[in-house]
């Protein structure tokens, strides 16, 4: 990041002046650096969401949200989606620089032998109700692996960070895995070593004892493609949650606990489980005019799932590349006519035409398609946002570690636009009025 000294905001207000540095990315806007304004000026910024604020300096991930641009690393999503795979994606994240031979033979065997979770762990599920929502069960889990992995908690020892992120990368799909199996009443299936990062998810998720699964190399290709399209996105509300929650020195494992808690919501992960509910709801073409209706009418709640972005304000690329990936799979599994699809497919296109949606640059985003390949391979979808949790967690972990190498890394303390009661006395409780 570069201080150019010739490059200066002043900021005028009250009869003062103060002076801003302003600093330069490698890509996108320059920065406005106000961390000096409190102290020279006794002003705060007032910026809900963070529409206008750089909370961090990153190096992992870049989005041009107007040309509909993802980097990671300076890689495009694109390319990395066809000739890349997810643990070598991982690796890019976490390290950044793409793996020699050696370099991922060595980290694949790494995260390889860390899939199975402590025996223990298994009384954890067992806690929960049976109908739980599997994020929920999710969340506890990877919260109580700081209650088992104490040798990989000490975030000031870098071989510690190391070991808690081989191990969360490695035992998410297990946990997810794990709290589908409990949610529908199966006995749970351990992870097998000699299958890839994918194949092992989908037998974990979809074996019984009574019977193997026969890993079919096109699912396990397109779940693959799934974890890779959501590795990494920048600053999001989770990644910001795990951020902040380790801004205090806690444990990793709590604060991926915490940046799953985050995803869940449905106006981030949770929607893609909420869009194939729409897409569903919706049921054939002729309704469509219906529901584009009901997202535009400001008296509704409603709103089109998959649709909209705070900074794509263009194709979400990874929309683009799972649009196409649903065709491949459903075609190859043969079920050409899916009619989900075929909505999803007429919605977008009466939305992309429609002057809402064109003068608010709402685009399709990654969650729009990504369900209708879900739902392909056999998960329900409840599991929709779990396989997100799963993908992201090298992104949450590769922003944790870069944030815990920074030297300008300070606990997160936002403040705040008070415009509650001034200072008042307080009132017994026999002379308050009713
Ligand atoms: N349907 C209808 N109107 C919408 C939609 C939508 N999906 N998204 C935004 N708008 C409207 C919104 O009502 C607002 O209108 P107005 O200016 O008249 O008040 C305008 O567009 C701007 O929306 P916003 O809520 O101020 O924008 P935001 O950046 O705060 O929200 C968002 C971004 C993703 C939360 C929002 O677009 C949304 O709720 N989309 C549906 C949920 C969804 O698909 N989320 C997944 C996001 S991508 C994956 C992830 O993050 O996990």
């Amino acid at each position: 990041m570069a201080d150019d000294n010739n490059k200066r905001a002043r900021l005028g207000f009250d009869g003062k002046t103060v002076e801003l540095p302003i600093l330069s990315p490698t890509l996108g806007p320059d920065v406005i650096d106000i961390r000096r304004l409190y102290a020279d000026g006794g002003v705060f910024t007032y910026d809900p969401g963070y529409t206008s604020t750089a909370s961090c300096e990153s190096k992992i991930t870049f989005i041009d949200g107007n040309k509909g641009i993802l980097l990671h690393r300076g890689y495009p999503i694109e390319q990395l989606a066809e000739k890349s795979h997810y643990l070598e994606v991982c690796y890019l994240l976490l390290y950044g620089e793409l793996p020699t031979g050696r370099q991922l033979e060595d980290f694949e065997a790494r995260v390889t032998n860390h899939t199975m979770l402590h025996e223990q762990m298994m009384y954890f599920f067992r806690g929960f109700r049976r109908d739980a929502h599997p994020m929920a069960v999710m969340t506890g889990v990877v919260g109580a692996m700081s209650a088992f992995y104490h040798d990989s908690t000490d975030i000031s020892d870098p071989w510690q960070r190391e070991v808690a992120t081989v191990r969360m990368i490695a035992k998410m799909p297990t946990i997810a895995a794990m709290a589908y199996k409990f949610t529908i009443g199966q006995p749970f299936v351990y992870p097998r070593n000699d299958l890839d990062y994918a194949s092992n998810f989908l037998r974990m998720c979809f074996a019984v004892p009574a019977e193997d699964y026969e890993v079919n190399p096109i699912l396990s290709r397109a779940m693959d493609r799934i974890f890779t399209l959501h590795a990494d996105h920048e600053q999001n509300a989770s990644t910001s949650t795990v951020r902040l929650a380790s801004s205090s020195g806690a444990n990793p494992f709590a604060c991926v606990a915490a940046g799953i808690a985050c995803l869940w919501g449905p106006a981030h992960g949770g929607a893609n489980q909420a869009c194939l509910e729409m897409l569903k709801e919706i049921g054939s073409p002729e309704r469509i005019p219906e529901f584009i209706a009901r997202a535009k009418d400001r008296n509704d709640p409603f709103r089109l799932m998959g649709f909209g972005h705070r900074v794509y304000k263009n194709f979400d690329p990874r929309a683009r590349v799972l649009k196409q990936s649903a065709d491949e799979v459903l075609h190859l599994l043969g079920i050409d006519n899916n009619p989900t699809l075929q909505v999803a497919k007429e919605l977008e296109a009466a939305a992309l035409n429609d002057p809402y949606f064109k003068e608010k640059k709402l685009f399709p985003n990654v969650d729009f398609y990504s369900g209708i390949i879900l739902e392909a391979m056999g998960f329900p979808t409840s599991m929709f946002t779990p396989i997100f949790a799963v993908s992201r967690t090298v992104g949450w972990i590769s922003q944790w570690k870069e944030m815990i190498a920074d030297p300008a890394m300070k606990i997160g303390r936002p403040r705040q636009l008070y415009t509650g009661h001034a200072q008042r006395d307080y009132v017994d409780v026999e002379d308050r009025k009713d």
